[in-house]
């Protein structure tokens, strides 16, 4: 276990920074170098993944996975490559064929600082890269064959139709359509929602094989900060600025979109995303202190200005 993601004595902040760091380094060492034909194509890769966005999937899989005492090199592949998937959905999500934006963690999108090709193709492998690197690595002690096999699938589920694309899927089909409760709480369970879960339930499964109950629990916490992530981040487009966020803000009024905001409006989406988080602290319960990184993720989920 790293010594930095397992130190429970450090603030929160101070936890958070060095997760990053760590995160950042990883990604760095598991992209291919931008010397390796074609360079082009590898800057593109490391210009999307490196140097910026808040990392909450791999803090996610480091606090999941010190609750069961991960071996370190397994949590880093499994962060590192939940943050490629990202990573390449936010690529694929601003070209003009889907949101169209031009802004990306305070920096041009990748369509707009290469081109559209270029983006197309840096989210295909950076999608490739991830499944890749959590194959790869040590697997000859026991059992641990089968459980990345797992952690392959429960990633691959979660990245697809029936996860994250299906979300975003959804969200392209529902522009100017006014959706109820469930079908929006759908969409977002689906496009954000899939991937924080596996966050979490990767970090736990590189610890050990969950039980049905300690899957039960983490599930319900997953659900509940998966679902808050997307309501704040609706909330923060219609309230934040472009230069807070790192992206173009007011996106989703302008481009029509279905969002809790238009949905309920601005204090009842609020007051949605504290329940949820009250949701999350008490689906945590029965870990006691061993949680304590995920339950100070969920309340950074929901108290973030950016
Ligand atoms: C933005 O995700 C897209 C959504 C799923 C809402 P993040 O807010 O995690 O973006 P980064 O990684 O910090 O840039
Ligand atoms: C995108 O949702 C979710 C993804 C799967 C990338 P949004 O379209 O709301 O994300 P932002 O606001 O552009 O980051
Ligand atoms: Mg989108
Ligand atoms: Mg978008
Ligand atoms: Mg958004």
């Amino acid at each position: 276990m790293n010594n930095a993601i397992n130190a429970d004595n450090m603030d929160f902040k101070s936890w958070m920074k060095q997760c990053q760091a760590l995160c950042e380094n990883d990604l760095s060492h598991f992209l291919p170098a931008t010397t390796t034909v074609p360079g082009k194509l590898h800057d593109a890769m490391r210009y999307a993944a490196l140097d910026g966005g808040k990392r909450v999937r791999p803090l996610l899989v480091y606090a999941a996975g010190q609750l069961f005492d991960a071996p370190a090199d397994l949590l880093s592949r499994a962060a590192a490559a939940i943050e490629m998937i990202h990573a390449y959905s936010l690529v694929h999500d601003d070209m003009p064929c889907m949101d169209d934006d031009a802004l990306r963690r305070g920096k041009p999108t990748v369509h707009v600082k290469y081109d559209e090709a270029t983006a197309l193709l840096v989210g295909d492998a950076l999608q490739a890269q991830a499944f890749l690197i959590l194959s790869e690595g040590d697997v000859s002690a026991a059992g641990q064959a089968a459980t990345r096999l797992m952690m392959l699938q429960l990633l691959a589920r979660a990245a697809g139709s029936v996860g994250m694309c299906g979300g975003q899927a959804i969200d392209l089909d529902s522009v100017g359509v006014a959706l109820n409760r469930e079908q929006l709480e759908q969409m977002h369970r689906l496009k954000t929602g899939a991937l924080l879960r596996a966050a979490v339930l990767l970090g736990a499964m590189s610890g050990k094989t969950l039980n049905t109950d300690e899957s039960a629990a983490l599930d319900q916490y997953a659900a509940a900060i998966g679902l808050a992530f997307q309501v704040v981040d609706d909330v923060l487009d219609a309230t934040a600025d472009s230069a807070t966020l790192g992206k173009t803000a007011g996106k989703d009024a302008a481009d029509n979109k279905p969002t809790f905001v238009s949905l309920m409006g601005l204090d009842a989406s609020r007051q949605l995303a504290r329940q949820l988080c009250h949701d999350a602290h008490a689906a945590l319960q029965g870990f006691g202190d061993k949680a304590q990184r995920l339950h100070e993720l969920a309340d950074l989920i929901v108290e973030r200005q950016a």
